[in-house]
């Protein structure tokens, strides 16, 4: 895909491309597809306030990539960016980027509650090396180090971005 994607809503008819982006992507292993298909089923029947899913499609409408935002609770007007993969064969040609502008941009446009900060957790290990490359190219922070969070050598790194200015700002 060298044009740049359409990105609109998730819909009910991008459900299993969307899982199939989890699985692919080693994001999700099958038993854990359960929880998977709650945190979309929360945003498809519109019960859960501030959550997003967006998909990125080419001019066939096929789901070229996905991501998820949902206000971190216990948070003040936090943001988490749960979800984030782009279709093995797609990667690198800047669809992860536009899904991150559009959620980015979106999240700075609402109203109340103002969404002051966006994070995104990932894995410190060489299999997210890229994950890790990419949010720093996105602009985001390394803010912190949870060691061993995934398991024994895998820690979990949290991103930070302010989208509101200052991120102290309401
Ligand atoms: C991480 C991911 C979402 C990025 O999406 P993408 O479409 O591949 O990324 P983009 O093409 O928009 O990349 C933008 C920048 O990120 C960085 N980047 C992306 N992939 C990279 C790689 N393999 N190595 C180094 N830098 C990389 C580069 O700086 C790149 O800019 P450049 O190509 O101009 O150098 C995608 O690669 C993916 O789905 N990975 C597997 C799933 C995953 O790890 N998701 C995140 C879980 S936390």
């Amino acid at each position: 895909m060298t044009v740049l994607p359409t990105i609109r809503p998730a819909a009910s008819r991008d459900a299993s491309a969307l899982r199939a982006l989890a699985l692919d992507n080693g994001l999700f292993a099958p038993e854990e597809m359960g929880d998977f298909d709650e945190m979309l089923a929360g945003f498809l029947d519109g019960s859960l306030d501030g959550h997003s899913w967006v998909v990125a499609v080419d001019d066939r409408d096929t789901v070229a990539g996905g991501a998820y935002v949902a206000p971190e609770p216990f948070s003040d007007r936090v943001w988490n960016l749960y979800f984030l993969a782009v279709r093995l064969g797609l990667q690198r040609d800047g669809v992860g980027g536009a899904l991150v502008d559009f959620v980015e941009t979106a999240l700075r446009r609402r109203g109340e509650p103002v969404a002051r900060v966006l994070i995104v957790e990932t894995s410190s290990t060489g299999a997210y090396a890229q994950a890790r490359a990419f949010y720093e190219k996105q602009g985001f922070d390394e803010e912190a180090r949870i060691r061993e969070f995934y398991g024994p050598g895998d820690d979990k790194v949290v991103y930070w971005k302010a989208l509101s200015t200052p991120a102290s700002g309401s």
